[in-house]
């Protein structure tokens, strides 16, 4: 598993792979974010005239689902109350989709490896994947700055050496760092799985705009994200069959837990 972080040049201090600059073809041009606006007003339109108000009764608020996405379903999460009772098993699958799906554009910063343990892995585990991953470490006695391997101490590395590269790698977009993810959006763990779970064809007529892609629950409706998760795109370990929202909610089962 943590041979990923390095043969998809993640080790902190590395400079861009391959991996990046494919991903920058397949994210074309992104204009600005300045567009948003306008979408905003154009796609609300269309979503009245489309979708009229019948479909989406529940999710109607004071704001059209346009600006600020369409209102995700509330899916009862484990974690989410004051007896937390994690899916360890979840938890734990979920952070394999990190690593072997998310990882290669978004960090996850505020995590140390030594947060995984106990909550997905042993420490022996995590022991072994950090000591996978090489850091740069210094300056020893000679002001030399060199390369190690990972400790539990140390962070999960990032796969940009900065939010200029990660721009760049992503035709223009910032791949938003994913520790607080869940808190950070309205919506929170629905939201995140969602959004990751709601990939559909824009309404006919709907024309996105070049180097987006079409999400209804996305504010604004388009991202510069495309579709990640396919069924069948990692294996997991534990044999559960890894369909698209099995992935989905085990990613957000991870990214959920308090580290
Ligand atoms: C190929 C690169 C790439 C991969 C792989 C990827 N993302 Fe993203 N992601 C992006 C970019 C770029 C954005 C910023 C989109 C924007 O602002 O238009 C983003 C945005 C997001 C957002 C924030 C959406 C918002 O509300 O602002 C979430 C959450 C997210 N990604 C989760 C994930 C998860 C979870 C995975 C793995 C299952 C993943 N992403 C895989 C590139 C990627």
């Amino acid at each position: 598993m943590a041979h990923l972080f390095s043969s998809c040049g993640l080790a902190a201090g590395r400079t861009l792979s391959k991996t990046s600059a494919t991903q920058s073809t397949a994210l074309t041009s992104r204009t600005a974010a300045i567009a948003a606006t306008a979408l905003t007003l154009g796609s609300t339109v269309v979503y009245q005239q489309v979708y009229g108000e019948v479909p989406f009764l529940d999710s109607l608020s004071a704001s059209s689902p346009a600006e600020d996405g369409l209102h995700p379903p509330a899916y009862p999460w484990p974690s989410a109350g004051l007896l937390d009772t994690f899916d360890h098993a979840s938890i734990r699958r979920g952070f394999q989709v990190y690593q072997e799906v998310c990882a290669s554009c978004h960090s996850l910063e505020r995590i140390a490896w030594r947060n995984l343990v106990g909550v997905s892995h042993t420490v022996d585990e995590v022991k072994e994947m950090a000591g996978e991953v090489e850091y740069t470490d210094g300056p020893n006695d000679d002001g030399d700055m060199f390369q190690r391997p990972g400790k539990l101490a140390d962070y999960i590395p990032s796969p940009y050496a900065n939010e200029e590269a990660a721009r760049v790698a992503n035709a223009g977009a910032l791949p938003p760092d994913l520790s607080l993810i869940v808190k950070a959006r309205h919506g929170g763990a629905d939201y995140v799985f969602s959004l990751l779970t709601g990939y559909v064809d824009p309404p006919a007529g709907f024309k996105v705009q070049e180097g987006l892609n079409y999400n209804p629950f996305f504010p604004g409706t388009q991202l510069a994200m495309a579709r990640v998760l396919f069924d069948g795109l990692v294996e997991y370990q534990d044999g559960t069959p890894a369909t698209t929202s099995q992935m989905a909610k085990d990613v957000v089962s991870f990214l959920y837990v308090d580290h």
